[in-house]
């Protein structure tokens, strides 16, 4: 498949098994993270893809970015995943301005910042996928994620203005909205809390990685050209809308 897909957030968790994923399917793949050079670097062992570290919050070094892992790759981004994403919890009346800004930037406006660093490509070459990672979280809200829950919303009505926008051009722009996971930042939920969270999932566990994975591919996919604006909700049934 001669198309190139970009993760943001690729190196680890969801990011990285959407990565897996997609490499196996034929695509070609550039990932971007920003802080764990180690993880980063035993994804590139064991992919041997090469990861490219930038912030998604910054505006320019998303444009510089992109233009980098196209001249790098010599063919342009035509899939674009937007999966980096960061919580940092607290109840409203505890959440300091920097915990909310920080949530802000790095789920909302770097969703922005990417598709505006590559939605000219797409429409001149009438061909796109888009994909945002959201949240149930930002579907139903959560204890102690004001901050995160706003981010994850914003992504979904980011989401369908885009897609509408972009309808006529052949690109295609839609959320995935995963559940509880089993990845780092899950992990770092307190256990008890975590119990609790379990307990309220019918299907009885946390998804795999692969799970969100799948959704994502199925979205990418060529075939998949009439699907825009659409929430895939991938939750074991915690919540459903
Ligand atoms: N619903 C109702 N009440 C709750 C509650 C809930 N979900 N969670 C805590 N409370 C209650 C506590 O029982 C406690 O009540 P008492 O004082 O009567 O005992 C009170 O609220 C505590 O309030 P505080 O503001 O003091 O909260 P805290 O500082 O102790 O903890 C928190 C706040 C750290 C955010 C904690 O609630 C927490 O970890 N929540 C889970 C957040 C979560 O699910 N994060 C998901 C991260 S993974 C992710 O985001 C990926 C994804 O997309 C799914």
């Amino acid at each position: 498949m001669n198309k190139l897909a970009l993760i943001t957030g690729g190196t680890r968790g969801i990011g990285a098994a959407i990565a897996t994923r997609l490499q196996g399917d034929g695509y070609r793949i550039a990932v971007t993270y920003l802080g764990n050079d180690a993880a980063a670097r035993a994804f590139q062992e064991r992919t041997g893809i090469t990861p490219y570290k930038w912030n998604g919050a910054d505006y320019a070094a998303c444009q510089e970015g992109a233009r980098r892992v196209e001249a790098d790759l010599g063919m342009p981004i035509d899939i674009l995943v937007n999966n980096a994403g960061i919580t940092r919890d607290a109840s409203l009346h505890k959440m300091s301005l920097e915990q909310w800004r920080a949530v802000i930037d790095a789920d909302l406006d770097a969703c922005f910042n990417m598709c505006h660093a590559v939605i000219e490509g797409m429409r001149a070459r009438n061909w796109g996928r888009i994909v945002n990672i959201t949240s149930i979280n930002g579907q139903k809200g959560q204890f102690g994620q004001t901050n995160y829950s706003a981010a994850k919303a914003g992504v979904i009505g980011f989401t369908k203005a885009l897609a509408l926008e972009s309808a006529r051009k052949g690109i295609t722009v839609n959320a995935v909205a995963p559940g509880y996971t089993a990845t780092d930042m899950v992990a770092a939920v307190d256990p008890k809390v975590m119990e609790s969270i379990v307990a309220q999932i019918p299907v009885g566990r946390l998804a795999q990685p692969e799970e969100i994975a799948h959704a994502v591919a199925f979205l990418v996919h060529a075939q998949s050209g009439f699907i825009t604006g659409s929430t895939l909700s991938i939750n074991g049934g915690q919540f459903m809308i």
